[in-house]
């Protein structure tokens, strides 16, 4: 199997005299297949270095062995060896992130490099190389996955009424720490009773009251790899109109897991779920995309949108979240994180989805 540098080399089809220079983070740390400092990545048909400070070099000879280190000092800073390796390689086309950059640095390095220097866009090859998975980061998926199931399931025992939003996520994040995880994907969301219409809603001071809909969405970092799920309950017995609001998303969300499979259109899927929605009698109030694709970054293309006309393939991670919003009412959310394969799509996010009160 060909490393993430390989493929990238491939994608771009690089030959001698040209190279990629990597800012963005995630891509560094999908194509050097481990390395989490910051820096430069420098990617040429000859060449895999990592270009980086003092606080990282030891670091990175750790978690990137295939690739050589080179330590920019206060007197040499990154566009001086940027350049040292352009002279030395005769590159006459450097690819860099344009979605990345800022303006100021992009001008940095035009001036550094010299006009005879092709700039050119690196048009996220990368983040379109990190679309399908490979079966090790399915696996780091996958785990995280299982971390975040299991949170929820532990986290069933401990909401109360009387404790704040802010304290079941600090359990939450606590219980998904002692699981296994080395971080949380995102900040954690709580929102409960009326606060449950803001689909990103701050975990605040609202104490949880019989009656509620406690919405909980959240998810856990393992081995660089994220997990998303959200899951709705009830504290006591919902009103008749909450009921019928979960009842609602949860069809839809069922219906387009198993909608899932390699070839069929982001659109499409997107579209099963706001009809279904819509022919309930609540057009306007699921008002994002049914879900998007989940890696190194919790949000990653493609997306599943009304907007979106790709294709989904089999290997990539999407997840599938309708929700329904009602302002001063409530909310509810239910989202899986799940695996697209040839015939279908399987979650891999694993927690009940059936209403359940407490
Ligand atoms: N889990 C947060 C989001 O997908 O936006
Ligand atoms: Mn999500």
């Amino acid at each position: 199997m060909m490393t993430a540098s390989e493929r990238l080399i491939a994608l771009l089809k690089l030959k001698k005299g040209a190279a990629a220079a990597i800012h963005d983070p995630s891509n560094m740390f999908y194509l050097t297949e481990g390395y989490t400092g910051e820096g430069m990545v420098f990617i040429s048909p000859e060449r895999r270095i990592i270009v980086t400070d003092f606080r990282y070099t030891e670091q990175a000879e750790h978690q990137a062995p295939g690739f050589e280190i080179v330590m920019t000092e206060n007197a040499k800073p990154e566009k001086a060896v940027l350049a040292e390796l352009v002279a030395a390689g005769g590159i006459g086309e450097l690819y860099l992130e344009t979605n990345y950059l800022s303006v100021d640095r992009f001008r940095e390095f035009r001036g550094t490099l010299g006009s005879e220097v092709s700039l050119l866009s690196l048009d996220k090859a990368p983040q379109k190389l990190r679309e399908v998975k490979t079966p090790a980061e399915v696996a780091a998926i996958r785990k995280a996955c299982g971390i975040t199931s299991d949170a929820f399931r532990a986290i069933l025992e401990k909401i109360r009424p009387g404790m704040t939003e802010k304290e079941l996520q600090i359990e939450l994040d606590f219980t998904m720490l002692r699981l296994g995880a080395e971080g949380n994907a995102f900040s954690t969301i709580i929102a409960s009773g009326e606060n449950g219409s803001l689909p990103h809603a701050i975990p605040g001071s609202r104490v949880l009251q019989k009656g509620d809909m406690i919405t909980m969405d959240f998810g856990a970092k393992v081995d660089g790899y994220c997990s998303d799920m959200t899951r709705t309950v009830a504290l006591g017995k919902p009103s008749e109109e909450m009921k019928r609001v979960y009842d609602t998303v949860l069809e839809a969300q069922l219906k387009c897991v198993d909608a899932l499979a390699a070839g069929k259109n982001c659109f499409e899927i997107d579209r099963l779920a706001r009809d279904l929605i819509d022919s309930r009698g609540y057009a306007g109030r699921f008002g994002h995309g049914l879900g998007h694709a989940v890696g190194i970054d919790i949000h990653e293309e493609p997306r599943l949108s009304p907007r979106c006309r790709e294709d989904l393939r089999a290997g990539v991670v999407m997840t599938v979240e309708p929700g329904i919003y009602l302002p001063g009412v409530g909310g509810v959310r239910i989202e899986d994180t799940c695996l697209v394969r040839e015939g279908d799509g399987v979650p891999l996010t694993t927690a009940d989805k059936q209403l359940i009160i407490l």
